[in-house]
């Protein structure tokens, strides 16, 4: 099965000149989304992980899945305002100003072997800051995985010191 055929191209959403890659019909396909989380396991492998970390929204998909499959605690990153207890906040850039996200500070322990995920690495801007959140909260990122990676958005530059590992690249 081409997971790719599970991948609808949305033209000029959410605004004109962008392509949108939507996942939802891959969501709507139980297999597809059982060998999307084998792919993901595989390359994994034995590599222990504590934590999953999923970056909302549709970060929280898949994050969820492989924290169950890893036997591991899931994380929700959010965006500002939504988390009830103490966080750790980080700014990111966006082409049109700044956004920020967070990430409750007591949910990694120092010392934990974190999996980062979210759906898409485009620019990395997202991804990054992630990355930020959990070094604050002493955590170590064994690997970032994407379902799909956006190689022309360069996203892998703002990685330098991550693994990252993506199902499908365009
Ligand atoms: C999208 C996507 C990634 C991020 C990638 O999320 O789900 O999280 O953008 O972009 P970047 O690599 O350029 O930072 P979005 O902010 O649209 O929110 P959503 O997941 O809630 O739809
Ligand atoms: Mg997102």
């Amino acid at each position: 099965m081409e997971l790719k055929e599970f991948v609808r191209d949305i033209p000029d959403f959410p605004k004109k000149g962008v392509i949108y890659k939507d996942i939802t019909p891959l969501l709507l396909a139980p297999k597809a989304v059982n060998q999307a989380l084998e792919q993901f396991l595989e390359n994994i492998g034995q590599q222990p992980i504590d934590k999953v970390v999923g970056i909302e929204s549709r970060g929280f998909f898949f994050a969820t899945l492989l924290a169950q499959r890893l036997d591991a605690g899931f994380i929700p990153v959010r965006k500002p305002g939504k988390l009830p207890a103490s966080t750790h906040a980080q700014e990111y850039e966006l082409e049109y100003g700044s956004d920020t996200l967070e990430i409750h500070k007591d949910a990694i322990q120092p010392g934990d072997k974190v999996l980062l995920h979210d759906d898409v690495l485009a620019t990395g801007g997202t991804a990054a800051a992630t990355c930020k959140l959990i070094e604050k909260c002493g955590g170590e990122i064994v690997l970032c995985n994407f379902l799909i990676e956006l190689d022309f958005l360069r996203g892998q530059e703002q990685l330098k010191a991550c693994t990252v590992h993506s199902l499908m690249h365009y």
